[in-house]
């Protein structure tokens, strides 16, 4: 790591509104978590402050639910073809990896986290689609890569991609597919509603995404399902 990252905990904290302090290359300056852009820009950044800071865990939550329904349904979790929507950098991607699952396509309205992701984790995605989930056609890519499987970890509502989007994109999937992705649990109601025409949901339970930076606590909900 070449910078150094301080946070004040007695600043105010709402989600999407905290900063931290960053020192790098003999200067220092104030970044907001959220400009993705500029965090992904400089490697490590995200993971430190995001992981290691704050203790995400939706990443890895996610990829164990994910994983253990897949087992539980008798499949090999590595027949488990992904798309990561808000994939970001490629953090959630490892996490599918490392939980055995196959994280195959990612969409980010970042062009900045496909080339972080690119520069940091090379080859982890088959293919990394830039723009805002909605606006790009994505049937003929679900099916030129046989994706079986949508997930979004960390990446729903607070002015990132509203549930009713991703159900649009759920409507590219076939019966039997699968659906996972973690969600802020005042949020988690509504969005389980958007999908519940179509999903036979398998789990949905309550964890500690992270903690903001004034230490309080954040709760998000999994959920998994499939379609039907
Ligand atoms: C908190 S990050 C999560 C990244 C990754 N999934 C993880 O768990 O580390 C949320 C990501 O959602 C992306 N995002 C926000 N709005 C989006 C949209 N409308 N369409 C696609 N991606 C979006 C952001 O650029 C950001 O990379």
């Amino acid at each position: 790591m070449d910078f150094r990252v301080d946070i004040d905990p007695s600043a105010p904290a709402t989600p999407g509104s905290e900063t931290f302090g960053l020192e790098r290359g003999g200067s220092r300056r104030t970044m907001r978590i959220h400009d993705y852009d500029e965090v992904y820009a400089v490697p490590g950044l995200y993971e430190h402050v995001v992981q290691d800071l704050l203790g995400c865990t939706s990443p890895q939550t996610l990829a164990a639910a994910l994983a253990v329904r897949v087992v539980a349904a008798g499949a090999a979790p590595s027949s488990v073809r992904c798309l990561d929507v808000g994939a970001g950098n490629g953090v959630s991607g490892e996490a599918l990896t490392a939980a055995g699952l196959s994280p195959v396509a990612a969409l980010d309205i970042s062009a900045a986290a496909k080339d972080a992701a690119a520069r940091d984790r090379p080859g982890l995605y088959v293919e990394y689609v830039v723009g805002a989930l909605g606006d790009v056609e994505l049937p003929a890519l679900v099916r030129r890569l046989g994706l079986n499987a949508l997930v979004s970890a960390g990446a729903l509502t607070g002015r990132h991609i509203e549930p009713p989007v991703l159900a649009e994109t759920w409507a590219t999937f076939a019966t039997g597919d699968w659906l996972a992705f973690t969600c802020a649990e005042q949020h988690a109601d509504g969005a389980r509603s958007d999908f519940e025409a179509h999903t036979t949901f398998e789990l949905d339970e309550r964890f500690l995404h992270r903690r903001l930076t004034n230490g309080d606590p954040v709760w998000y909900r999994v959920l998994v399902g499939r379609r039907r």
